[in-house]
């Protein structure tokens, strides 16, 4: 679909009365600029104090004594589209308005031995859905786009399924906002989350954006695969991925995570879809959960790809603790850990 069209598509669900939102040349829940356009300021505008506070750029920002990096009262907040506006926490306890970066930054994520800590972010509908007309964009919205690009900017790793890939217009990951962007050069961070896409057939284009639109500086994204895999395939995206077989027929995650944690990632944001999700959920490889509940109801028994996880009913039921509520807009943003 050309780009202009995709800048013009509502971002609301079927029924919902359609409001002037800005959408500035948007593509998907999954990417906010097209190529050759700036993201906002970045680290470099921004310096560290002998006494540990940072200044510059974004106003005045300091680390606390956890070395997580907070805006002082004094600081003042630059109106950048999309970016730094607030949410409110309904639970545990109730706040004014926040912003979803540093709420995330605030988040503890210990890895456990031999594995990144995986989260797990995805938008759904009331009643479940989470796909509409085969992608999420219309379950999402600003302030969902907001919390979704927080943790993108906080991860090592975005881990993703081939379908969603192939669905979603899939870009490569954009520089973080300037708060998150800091704390990600202090904590030795690349500047952007590297992705991860799990395909067995390698049905992946090497000259789609994903592919081709990635800074110079950043390495080229990992393409877990099988050793099956056709070879042809494989071959035209070596050039542009770092293509890695882990099992004969199908990916084996438990190993794909011991690959990722041996190049260092500590944490892996797995962007679904629900295929994706399902084995490892079933694995036991997901530690939480964002979930973004949307304010609509689809009908359709949960979308096209059925709900969060497609796959049988699992063994045992998952247990949950709802960790945190933030909302705006009508949205929620549930944050779940596993028990
Ligand atoms: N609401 C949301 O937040 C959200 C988030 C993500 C996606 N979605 C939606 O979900 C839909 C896609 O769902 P999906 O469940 O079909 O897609 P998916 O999980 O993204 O992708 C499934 C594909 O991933 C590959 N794959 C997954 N596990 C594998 C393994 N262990 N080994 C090898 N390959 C593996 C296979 O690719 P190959 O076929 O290439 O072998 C498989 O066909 C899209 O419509 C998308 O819009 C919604």
């Amino acid at each position: 679909m050309a780009e202009a069209q995709v800048e013009d598509r509502p971002q609301t669900l079927p029924g919902e009365v359609v409001r002037s939102v800005p959408t500035p040349n948007r593509t998907s829940r999954y990417d906010g600029f097209l190529p050759g356009q700036s993201p906002p300021a970045t680290e470099g505008n921004l310096r560290m104090l002998p006494c540990g506070q940072i200044e510059g750029g974004v106003g005045d920002l300091a680390v606390d004594e956890r070395g997580l990096l907070h805006r002082t009262p004094s600081g003042r907040r630059r109106p950048t589209e999309g970016y730094g506006r607030r949410v409110r926490r309904i639970h545990p306890e109730p706040t004014g308005d926040i912003d979803p970066a540093e709420v995330v930054l605030d988040d503890d994520r210990q890895a456990p031995p031999g594995r990144p800590w995986v989260l797990m972010n995805m938008v759904a509908s009331v009643d479940g859905a989470t796909t509409v007309g085969g992608r999420s964009e219309k379950l999402s919205g600003p302030a969902d786009r907001r919390v979704f690009r927080a943790l993108r900017g906080s991860v090592d790793m975005i881990l993703v399924g081939a379908g969603t890939v192939r669905a979603e217009d899939y870009r490569p990951p954009r520089t973080p906002e300037d708060t998150i962007a800091t704390k990600r050069s202090i904590d030795g961070q690349d500047a952007r989350p590297r992705l991860v896409v799990v395909s067995a057939s390698l049905d992946l284009d090497p000259e789609a954006p994903l592919f081709a639109d990635r800074e110079s500086t950043d390495p080229p994204p990992i393409v877990a695969t099988v050793t099956t895999a056709p070879a042809e395939r494989r071959a035209r995206l070596e050039p542009v991925a770092e293509v890695v077989a882990c099992g004969e027929t199908c990916v084996d995650l438990t190993g794909l995570l011991a690959v990722l944690d041996d190049i260092g990632a500590r944490t892996v944001l797995c962007e679904g879809g629900p295929d994706l999700n399902h084995q490892l959920v079933a694995a036991g490889l997901v530690d939480e959960l964002c979930i973004t509940v949307s304010p609509g109801l689809t009908g359709g028994g949960g979308g096209d790809y059925g709900s969060l996880l497609a796959g049988p009913p699992l063994s045992a039921t998952t247990r949950l603790s709802l960790d945190r509520v933030l909302t705006e807009d009508g949205f929620l943003f549930c944050r779940y850990l596993v028990s």
